[in-house]
């Protein structure tokens, strides 16, 4: 092969992995747009308490369902197909969200129930898709496109919050601007192979090699050599529900299944959804400035994601997991007893501040892109989309409880109890990575099979 047509394949994978990481703009837009909309919405629509929370729960409960959807319909019409399906299902939804008339609530919910189905679909697909035509030796760093495309919408979404925070009918220009981003999707990823192992399961071993030969940067030698350690690993035939399972399937669940709720209950999202009332509370003055302290937690999670993105194929996830949630549990601990040294005092304020930070670091060099990495690389073939599904379903059940138990939770434990369950709940996570996480850095994904297939049978 020469160095030309090389560059060229390394060039087609990089771009491959980048547009479908374009799905994960849609989760992040709609994560980080929705608390500036509903300022506006709950006057407009003349709704507060349990309504609000409608408008805003319909989203994660429309994720659990799209990840449902996607469980076998992603082995059925593909990957690819799926991805396109959840960007137009984005663009209907966020217009008919954007152009909701004001005495029509469920219009409005029932929209934003659509833009989570999309959400779920391709939160579920796009990053399965991603590692199924990534190298292995950089199958982290792409995989990570995802995650660094979640952080990428939350900070956008927060800046387009702030230009429409004081226009009349703003939250409508917030809604619909989402159906951009998904616009970029559908055309971009329109043009790009399917997944070489989803075409094999489909017996399509010609189109499986013109797509490997695509973003492959080896001979045809390697290439026939994939194709086949494909094959042996999958028995060449679509798992049901029942192969979940079987005992290595099983042993790769409690990974994913357990990252999953654990990503959410060490509470990321208390954090990107509320964080300036968090910050307000910590005594700083003035709406502006809190918003200003959430703009820098929405460039610390993008910038944390780009060292992410370096490091997870050279230092591995387990490294990184655990410099992460330690990170993680510390600056809970810390965030709770700057509540408890009191609101009056600069320098509790600044550590406040200061822990929040940390916080959001060290969870987007660990959990943020860990989870959704193993999620797509663990799963046998033959079941990946169920297991992947069904680990996107939980995560977002989870996102879901953990939004509507967050205040509650304060009022019943203080901040300072609030933040420090959230911070033994770090601990525990610590713990469960060091027992059950495997090393899968520079793995093929069959590899990685086997080491679910000995640990099954260790047992
Ligand atoms: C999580 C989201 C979270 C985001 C923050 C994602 O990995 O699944 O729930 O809002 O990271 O960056």
């Amino acid at each position: 092969m020469s160095a030309g047509v090389r560059a060229h394949a390394y060039r087609n994978v990089i771009v491959t992995a980048a547009t479908a990481g374009l799905a994960g703009l849609l989760f992040g837009y709609d994560t980080g747009v929705i608390a500036g909309a509903l300022l506006q919405i709950e006057p407009d629509f003349g709704i507060n308490g349990f309504k609000s929370g409608m408008v805003v729960s319909a989203v994660p409960i429309g994720a659990v369902l799209g990840a449902w959807f996607a469980s076998t319909n992603s082995d059925k019409y593909g990957r690819r197909t799926l991805i396109v399906v959840s960007g137009i299902v984005f663009i209907v939804g966020a217009l008919i969200s954007a152009l909701s008339p004001t005495d029509m609530l469920w219009v409005l919910i029932s929209s934003r129930v659509l833009i989570g189905v999309a959400i779920g679909v391709a939160s579920a697909v796009a990053p399965v898709y991603i590692s199924e035509v990534a190298p292995p030796d950089i199958r982290g760093r792409l995989v990570t496109f995802f995650q660094l495309a979640v952080t990428v919408g939350i900070l956008v979404a927060y800046l387009v919050g702030l230009a429409f925070a004081d226009a009349n009918d703003g939250w409508r220009w917030m809604l619909g601007l989402g159906a951009l981003p998904a616009i970029l999707l559908v055309v971009g990823i329109s043009r790009l192979p399917s997944s070489p192992r989803w075409l094999l399961m489909k017996g399509r071993e010609d189109d499986a090699r013109a797509a490997l030969q695509r973003v492959r940067t080896e001979g045809s030698e390697q290439i026939e050599l994939e194709i086949q350690e494909i094959e042996t690993s999958m028995n060449i035939h679509e798992g049901s529900w029942r192969d979940l399972l079987q005992p290595a399937v099983k042993a790769a669940l409690v990974v994913g299944i357990g990252l999953a709720i654990l990503q959410q209950i060490t509470g990321i999202n208390t954090v990107i959804y509320y964080a300036p009332t968090i910050i307000k509370e910590t005594g700083i003055d003035g709406n502006s400035a809190a918003i200003l302290a959430s703009l820098g937690v929405g460039i610390i999670n993008v910038i944390m994601t780009v060292v992410a993105l370096r490091l997870l194929d050279s230092r591995g996830r387990r490294e990184m997991l655990t410099i992460g949630v330690t990170g993680i549990s510390v600056s809970l601990f810390l965030l709770g007893l700057a509540f408890l040294i009191g609101a009056d005092k600069t320098w509790a304020t600044v550590m406040a501040i200061g822990s929040l930070m940390l916080f959001v670091s060290s969870f987007a060099i660990s959990l943020g892109p860990i989870f959704w990495l193993l999620n797509a690389e663990i799963y046998p073939l033959s079941v990946r989309s169920k297991a992947a599904s069904a680990g996107t379903m939980t995560n977002w059940f989870f996102n879901f409880v953990v939004s509507l138990t967050f205040l509650p939770l304060i009022d019943l434990l203080s901040q300072t109890g609030a933040f420090w369950f959230y911070g033994a709940v770090g601990l525990l996570t610590l713990w469960f990575c060091w027992k059950f996480v495997p090393e899968t850095k520079g793995r093929s994904l069959e590899q990685i099979n086997d080491i679910f297939e000995t640990r099954a049978k260790a047992k």
